[in-house]
């Protein structure tokens, strides 16, 4: 049987706290009396999300896409934050182009892209491993994509870099039940949402709050996979015809 989790009293460490659906769920957080360890890139912006929001009780600024950043978190987590029973791997960046424009050297960028989506948060869930098993329960939540499912042609690396976690997300549930660790590992496959990430992308997108709050609203009823929004559709239609499903995501 599915047992409900709880956010109330818990400290959540949050990636990509200080845009989109990270800042969205902020906000979520805090109403369910959880406290926030924010992380991000722009060192201003962690400092004024701490600053202006009584739950995001501390902040580091940290490129995850760096070597060593990830070891940096996961240590100030293990001496500042030992309590910590949430870890909610939500950052990401999406590089858009043809990556057969010889034009264009992509490899600085390909490498960038997957040390964020994909290095980062298995690096970030198996150094806090040590930390989130010795709690009465906890929980590691990736946010992956639609397009872990069904890529679309002009963000190939992307969309790896999901699949990836979504594959690894997979396995590590099923380790930490082997191991007996009082852990559960949530996907959320995330719908097209209205953020910073899709600016480029003119179609009707779902709003960064409600995206939010069925991450929250998905985790608290102890789900293995949270499908938002279209993603739930294309959950269906894939399992149906794939084919189908490619030719829906490459139309996007
Ligand atoms: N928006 C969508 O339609 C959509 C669809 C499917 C899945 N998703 C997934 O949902 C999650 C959130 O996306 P979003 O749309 O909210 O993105 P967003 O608006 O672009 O926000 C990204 C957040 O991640 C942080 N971040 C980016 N690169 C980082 C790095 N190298 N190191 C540390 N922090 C970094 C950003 O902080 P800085 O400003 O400091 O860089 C920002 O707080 C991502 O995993 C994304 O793949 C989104």
């Amino acid at each position: 049987m599915r047992q409900r989790f709880d956010f109330n009293g818990r400290k959540v460490l949050l990636t990509g706290a200080t845009r989109g659906i990270g800042r969205e769920l902020v906000n979520r957080l805090a109403a369910r009396g959880a406290q926030v360890l924010a992380i991000a890139r722009d060192p201003a912006a962690v400092a004024q999300l701490v600053a202006e929001n009584p739950a995001v009780l501390d902040g580091m600024a940290a490129d995850l896409g760096e070597t060593g950043a990830v070891q940096a978190v996961a240590d100030w987590v293990k001496d500042r934050h030992p309590d910590t029973s949430v870890v909610i791997n939500n950052a990401a960046i999406m590089h858009r182009g043809a990556l057969t424009d010889a034009a264009q050297d992509y490899l600085e960028a390909i490498s960038m892209e997957i040390a964020v989506n994909l290095r980062a948060p298995l690096a970030l869930s198996v150094a806090l491993l040590p930390v989130l098993r010795r709690q009465s329960s906890a929980a590691i939540v990736n946010v992956t994509s639609g397009l872990a499912i069904a890529p679309r042609p002009d963000a190939a690396v992307y969309c790896a870099t999901k699949a990836g976690l979504r594959s690894f997300t997979r396995a590590l549930r099923d380790q930490c039940r082997h191991a007996g660790y009082p852990i559960q590992v949530t996907e959320v496959v995330m719908t097209l949402v209205d953020t910073g990430l899709t600016a480029p992308v003119a179609t009707r997108k779902y709003p960064a709050d409600r995206a939010a709050a069925d991450l929250i609203r998905g985790v608290e009823a102890g789900l293995e996979e949270v499908w938002v929004e279209k993603a739930k559709a294309l959950r269906v239609v894939h399992r149906l015809s794939p084919k189908l499903a490619y030719r829906i995501m490459r139309a996007r």
